[in-house]
């Protein structure tokens, strides 16, 4: 959430949109965490979430993001991406760049992409009602209404 005061969003209606936003996985979460303690300028959850419907709603082939910082917006969009999407970005800041890579590279496993992608559909699919469970390494149970 911005913490500026803002002449138009109050801060009551802020709080009201940020229990909106999806909640963040693990490594978004780490993310955020990174950028708040080194004071990174990374994109708000609302927008992450702004881009993942543009992802779906269009399903570009080509995407170029231009301000990688450490790589927020490349891992929430390219979890919506397909394979056939080639999703670019440059940083100019070589140190942020790398600490982005790291970021990128812990996302980018194919069985985790794919179970997270799942674990996303049916979480938010509206004709499902899911909890998630931590059993084992994850135990989802959904009601088809
Ligand atoms: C607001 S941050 C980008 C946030 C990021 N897109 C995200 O989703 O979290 C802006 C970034 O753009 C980088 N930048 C500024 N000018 C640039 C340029 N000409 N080419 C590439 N990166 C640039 C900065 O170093 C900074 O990391």
């Amino acid at each position: 959430m911005k913490r500026r005061a803002d002449a138009i969003l109050k801060r009551a209606q802020a709080e009201y949109l940020e229990q909106l936003t999806p909640p963040r996985d693990p490594l978004l979460t780490r993310i955020e965490e990174f950028a708040a303690k080194h004071g990174h300028p990374i994109a708000d959850p609302e927008v992450a979430q702004l881009e993942r419907v543009l992802v779906r709603a269009t399903s570009p082939r080509h995407i170029l993001e231009v301000g990688t910082n450490i790589g927020y917006s490349v891992v929430a969009m390219g979890r919506e991406c397909g394979r056939e999407t080639v999703l670019e970005t440059i940083e100019l800041n070589p140190d942020t760049l790398s600490v982005a890579k790291s970021f990128v590279a812990d996302a980018s496993d194919p069985e985790t992409d794919a179970l997270r992608k799942f674990n996303r559909r049916i979480t938010t699919d509206p004709r499902l009602t899911t909890i998630i469970l931590p059993l084992g390494d994850g135990t989802g149970i959904s009601i088809v209404h």
